[in-house]
């Protein structure tokens, strides 16, 4: 019986190859080594640090954990897996997966801590290779045209990818769902992490990032990354913004839950933050500015304030004053791919670079959306001290009402996160409710 998995990676594979070989051929490149680059040694240790392999190499074949391999890739001919297994008693080598890129590279399994031998003509080497590789394969490192082109062939994601992207988001909500019930049966932050792992079986090696875990204030810290061992005495909230890889591909999930002493004001400004989300995931579709986006997710969140009596101002002047990116200092989303901040998303098609507006220095994509990018969804609510503080000297501060500001401090912060598809004509969310 066929494996659509599989029927969908060699459809992946042949239009990758179709698009290395135009890219190739128009930079006047014989061939690309791809190298899957190798984790770091501790200085004066013999102990490694935690590794990820390179995003193009895992484009290719879905292996995030696979090191000092390379991948040789020449238009018109099969392509060459060097598979970076070596014999070794102190280590169990990898084993090839039971996956169809297996089948579509000639894998040549073996050491391959030095790079393959390359034949005459003019190649590009890509991937963090060393001086003495590079001068050793007399190829060009890195030349910033070709990445910029094989960036760009990341953009648009695929069915395969997608497949794997919605694969990734379901092992993800299974986490998200344990992590929930650990912190409602009282779990430190430590407790819930683990939680986490268990139900959505994966070690923290492989998290696609660290998972960020808060309870209460620490919910405020946009990518805190303590885990308490011990639960607080006061849990009036916790944040979970935690993801999954599924054959290289990302989930990245935010959730904000009350906990038992939550202030109603908190737990009423989660759930509208929800209807935000879903509202700004309604409007994804084709030709969509995702600046525009963003500027209208700042919109409903001055309205937001303005209807909590956070704000007394309009919603216009809480945005126009800047009160709203105090409250909300990142941007409303990323492209999402085999990294989890995906490439070029602040680059137009032709590669002009596309920097975010001034105000917005945060917005990691800023290009028009087209069909088949996927990009999260991820409005957010603070109270960050070192942000509200200084509006308090300013005539935006007058609009400020600080004593509701300071009941909602305990909670730290809100953001709610899915990650969203865009199709021909609209969008497909990724990720599911999650009770
Ligand atoms: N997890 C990091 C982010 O949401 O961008
Ligand atoms: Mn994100
Ligand atoms: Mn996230």
């Amino acid at each position: 019986m066929s494996d659509p998995l599989a029927t969908l990676q060699r459809e992946h594979l042949r239009a990758l190859e179709q698009y290395y070989a135009e890219v190739l051929t128009a930079l006047g490149y014989d061939g690309v080594l791809i190298y899957s680059g190798h984790p770091a040694l501790h200085f004066g240790d013999d102990q490694h640090a935690s590794f990820c392999s390179y995003g193009h190499f895992q484009h290719w074949t879905g292996q995030a954990g696979l090191s000092h391999s390379w991948l040789l890739i020449r238009p018109g001919q099969r392509p060459i897996c060097y598979f970076h297994a070596p014999n070794d008693f102190w280590h169990l080598p990898p084993q090839l997966p039971a996956q169809a890129w297996t089948e579509h590279f000639e894998v040549l399994t073996g050491r391959h801590d030095t790079p393959p031998k390359l034949g005459a003509g003019r190649f590009a080497v890509i991937g963090n290779v060393s001086d003495d590789d590079a001068t050793a394969l007399a190829a060009q490192r890195n030349p910033a045209a070709l990445l910029s082109a094989l960036d760009e062939g990341r953009v648009r994601k695929n069915e395969y990818e997608i497949v794997c992207l919605s694969e990734a988001n379901r092992m993800a909500e299974l986490g998200h769902r344990a992590a929930r019930e650990a912190f409602l049966a009282g779990g430190s932050e430590l407790d819930i992490h683990l939680a986490y792992l268990q139900a959505s079986r994966q070690r923290e090696g492989e998290l696609p990032y660290g998972n960020i875990v808060g309870i209460g204030a620490h919910a405020a810290v946009l990518h805190y990354q303590h885990y308490d061992s011990e639960p607080p005495r006061s849990r009036p909230s916790l944040l979970v913004d935690a993801g999954h890889r599924f054959r290289g591909y990302c989930a990245d999930i935010t959730r904000t839950w009350p906990g038992a002493e939550a202030d109603p004001l908190f737990a009423d400004l989660i759930a509208r933050m929800h209807d935000i989300k879903q509202r700004l995931v309604a409007a994804v579709a084709p030709g969509v500015d995702f600046v525009e986006l963003h500027e209208r997710m700042h919109r409903l969140l001055g309205e937001l304030l303005v209807e909590s009596e956070l704000v007394t101002a309009s919603a216009e002047a809480a945005v126009e004053s800047g009160i709203t990116r105090a409250f909300c200092p990142h941007g409303l989303g990323h492209l999402l791919g085999v990294q989890v901040h995906d490439v070029a998303g602040r680059t137009a098609r032709d590669g002009t670079p596309l920097p975010p507006p001034a105000e917005h220095p945060a917005l990691r994509l800023t290009r028009e959306l087209e069909a088949g990018m996927t990009v999260t969804i991820e409005p957010g609510l603070y109270v960050i001290p070192m942000l509200l503080e200084p509006l308090e000297s300013t005539p935006a501060g007058q609009h400020l009402n600080w004593a509701l500001i300071e009941r909602l401090a305990p909670h730290g912060g809100i953001r709610i996160e899915d990650n969203v598809s865009v199709t021909a004509n609209a969008a497909r969310n990724l990720t599911a409710d999650i009770e």
